[in-house]
């Protein structure tokens, strides 16, 4: 059995004094007590203040990105996977749409920046997903394969079992579309199905989240569908009533 897993990426939101508030809305909500994994994602330089804010709380914290080389270097700008775990950070969000589409992030690099989180200790979480001329074209399939083959041939499916993926169809961000639950499950089966081939103890144990416009009041149909296993929420995990609502469904 996979115990879900919801997880607030917060994007490029938030002041010092927003985030604080918001992470304390969600510690007075117990948000990650409870049969669920609870994580939130914060812009980097917010890390450390939310780290220290939820610490001894069961809400664990993650960063939106991270640097392809590891250890220390000349990389003006770049965060290494290293230095985000020894911040405290469990987790890290690679191969987002946005840092596809606006960043120019391809699949190799995606790759590099998976290996990287593993190579730190922590879990990446893989984000596929195709755009909406990619659905129309009936290329679906095809797009998050591709990504997802990317990782596997540069870490081989193992390395799965550390990982995350979430399957995010880029038309469903942040627009107030959702996937349908059965839209989202065919990806899904997709997904696992091509995990399986590597093995199917891997694939049975690798959590599959969905994003893309998630909210209190659909996650409960979209987390019932037998391969979705949480979500990872954009713009309702900003306010901690919803997202504790979200945490509550899945
Ligand atoms: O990482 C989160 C996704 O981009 C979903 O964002 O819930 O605002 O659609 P959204």
């Amino acid at each position: 059995m996979r115990r879900p897993l919801v997880a607030g990426n917060w994007k490029m939101h938030g002041s010092r004094e927003s985030v604080a508030q918001l992470v304390q809305g969600l510690l007075s909500e117990q948000v990650g007590e409870g049969n669920v994994d609870c994580a939130v994602f914060p812009v980097a330089i917010h890390l450390s203040s939310v780290l220290a804010q939820v610490a001894g709380s069961k809400l664990s914290v993650g960063a939106q990105v991270c640097a392809a080389q590891s250890g220390q270097g000349a990389f003006t700008g770049e965060v290494a996977a290293e230095q985000l775990q020894d911040l405290g950070c469990k987790a890290v969000l690679v191969g987002h749409s946005e840092r596809r589409q606006l960043f120019a992030e391809t699949d190799a690099l995606v790759a590099g920046k998976f290996a990287a989180a593993l190579r730190a200790g922590l879990t990446p979480v893989l984000c596929v997903g195709e755009s909406l001329a990619e659905r129309e074209a009936q290329q679906t399939e095809a797009i998050v394969l591709q990504q997802l083959r990317a990782v596997i041939e540069l870490c081989g499916a193992e390395a799965l079992r550390q990982a995350v993926v979430a399957y995010e169809p880029v038309w469903a961000i942040g627009t107030g579309l959702t996937a349908t639950p059965e839209q989202a499950q065919a990806v899904h089966k997709v997904i696992r199905d091509e995990i399986a081939v590597h093995g199917s103890e891997i694939a049975a144990q690798v959590r599959i989240v969905y994003g893309g416009s998630v909210k209190a009041a659909n996650a409960a149909e979209l987390f019932a569908m037998p391969d979705i296993d949480g979500g990872l929420v954009g713009g309702a995990s900003l306010d901690a009533k919803e997202f504790a609502a979200i945490c509550r469904a899945a």
